[in-house]
């Protein structure tokens, strides 16, 4: 898969694809993630990618030229299945959108900043909106690095077998089950007994209690 990232804020994103498991599915070639500097294909000497709302108010905007620009060009290089713009307003991210975009050839996540963009952007230009939930960051970025993350994790041979990502939350509709590791008593507080038994099935079940608890006591709408 390849994620190309379009930001005025590229620094931003070095941090996020440079460890762990991100760094080591762009190592093996299962994924690449191009960030693409938004100023490249500013218009003017100055770099400049954003100008003053029409109808005054604070805040700058993010201008369409640039932004078409690096579009064309991406554009002229491969097919995208999706031009996806980060935004408070957008569909909410959840376990079966991820799961969706993980099947994706081609993504480019486009990163909104200061008052967001150009509203012809998200009209004309851009295929879906996706926002990581109802609260207000100061820019797209962080929210694509979680966009991708998520993404990036479900990609065949990404985690491995006991990682797998079949296993995590939502992905079954239930919250996964409590882990513990080592000491077995911590201060008096003890791992429960049925995972010192080394009875597979009734491991398997406790995990599936626990999930089912804690997806009615965290998350019932899952249950519906
Ligand atoms: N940009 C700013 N806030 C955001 C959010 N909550 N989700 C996605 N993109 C954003």
């Amino acid at each position: 898969m390849r994620i190309d990232i379009i930001t005025c804020l590229p620094s931003l994103l070095e941090s996020p694809f440079s460890h762990s498991i991100l760094k080591r599915a762009q190592q093996k070639g299962l994924v690449t993630v191009e960030v693409h500097d938004l100023r490249d294909y500013a218009q003017n000497k100055h770099r400049q990618v954003d100008d003053y709302a029409y109808g005054g108010g604070a805040g700058m905007v993010l201008m369409i030229e640039p932004i078409m620009q690096c579009l064309d060009h991406l554009k002229s290089e491969r097919h995208y299945d999706e031009i996806i713009y980060m935004s408070p307003d957008g569909e909410p991210l959840t376990q079966q959108v991820s799961n969706q975009l993980s099947l994706y050839k081609n993504i480019v996540i486009l990163c909104g900043h200061y008052k967001g963009v150009d509203e012809r952007v998200r009209e004309h230009l851009i295929t879906r909106e996706i926002s990581i939930g109802d609260y207000v960051l100061s820019g797209g970025e962080l929210a694509a690095a979680v966009l991708a993350d998520s993404v990036i994790r479900l990609l065949p041979g990404v985690l491995s077998d006991e990682t797998s990502a079949l296993s995590d939350s939502f992905q079954d509709n239930l919250i996964a089950p409590p882990v513990y590791t080592r000491p077995a008593s911590f201060q008096g507080w003890k791992v429960p007994d049925v995972l010192l038994s080394g009875h597979e099935r009734r491991i398997q079940e406790w995990r599936y209690e626990q999930a089912l608890k804690r997806t009615q006591d965290r998350r019932p709408h899952l249950l519906e």
